[in-house]
């Protein structure tokens, strides 16, 4: 018989969300994560890239402990009326007497990774969900490390020493008549980037972002990175996340890129999201 006031603790399990990337973790008390909790989050976040922990929602505390469980946090760079900690970003559409509360307001979004437009992109985010539409609004992750394994050998080839400019300009990378602002923040990357902690290759380009390849001439930058866009997006490698409120989803934002489902903007949508800085630039 169990001592009174022992309480059973669950195993951490991992169960597989398919088979492109993802896991579902079960047994984690957010409210008290422990060390070696913490390590085994960790090493399985770099096995399956995505993981989702269903539950109820929780406060900015536990979702910083939470985040905190894969490096520092940075902060966000706009804090919003609905949030108490600096580390708290909220992505929404409500909108407060004609304003948006919060990021990334409306609709639709195509396939990117987080802040390639900087140096340094961010290691992690981590998103809370805390309402949801009735419909649509799911968040698309892909699996850039299996993107790239699969590739043609030729074409990975092809693409050793490649660097790519990246754009913050979103929306104009793919329009006609593009002309990308002087001053909108940019930069290089290589075109297949490494995990440092696994050793793992991965694509590192997106259709949101990158502008284009610079050592290739305009029209076969654009036709291979149509090529490489279209082969990371099949279906085979994506992970689409239908959102229940509690869910906390963390994604690896130097091996998967991430899209959203168009959604009703007259239904209520609110993530709190925390980010996961990282600091040294992408290496081939
Ligand atoms: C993000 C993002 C997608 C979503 O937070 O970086 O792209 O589903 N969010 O809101
Ligand atoms: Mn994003």
């Amino acid at each position: 018989m169990p001592d009174s006031g022992e309480e059973t603790e669950l195993p951490l399990t991992f169960t597989p969300l398919g088979t492109a990337l993802g896991a579902r973790v079960t047994g984690l008390d957010v409210t008290n994560i422990s060390t070696e909790d913490a390590r085994v989050l960790y090493e399985n976040w770099l096995k399956y890239h995505v993981l989702v922990v269903p539950g109820p929602i929780i406060s900015e505390d536990q979702l910083v402990d939470f985040g905190r469980c894969f490096g520092a946090l940075e902060n966000a760079r706009r804090q919003s009326v609905l949030a108490l900690r600096p580390e708290i970003m909220v992505i929404s559409n409500i909108r407060e007497n004609g304003e948006t509360v919060g990021a990334l307001p409306d609709g639709e979004l195509s396939f990117h990774f987080d802040r390639l437009h900087q140096k340094v992109p961010n290691k992690a985010g981590v998103l809370h969900a805390m309402e949801i539409p009735d419909a649509g609004g799911d968040t698309w992750f892909a699996n850039m490390s299996l993107a790239y394994d699969t590739l043609p050998e030729a074409t990975k080839a092809r693409l050793e020493g490649l660097t790519a400019l990246n754009t913050y300009e979103y929306g104009q990378t793919h329009s006609a008549n593009k002309k990308l602002d002087a001053d909108a923040p940019t930069a290089v990357h290589p075109v297949v980037r490494t995990v440092p902690e696994t050793g793992r290759k991965a694509l590192f380009i997106c259709r949101l972002m990158t502008d284009r390849i610079l050592e290739l001439p305009e029209a076969e930058s654009r036709a291979l990175l149509d090529e490489l866009c279209d082969h990371a997006e099949s279906q085979r490698f994506v992970y689409a996340h239908q959102w229940t409120p509690g869910d906390i989803l963390i994604w690896d934002n130097r091996c998967t890129i991430h899209a959203r489902t168009d959604f009703d903007g007259r239904q209520r949508r609110l993530m709190k999201r925390v980010t996961v800085g990282d600091d040294t630039p992408p290496v081939h």
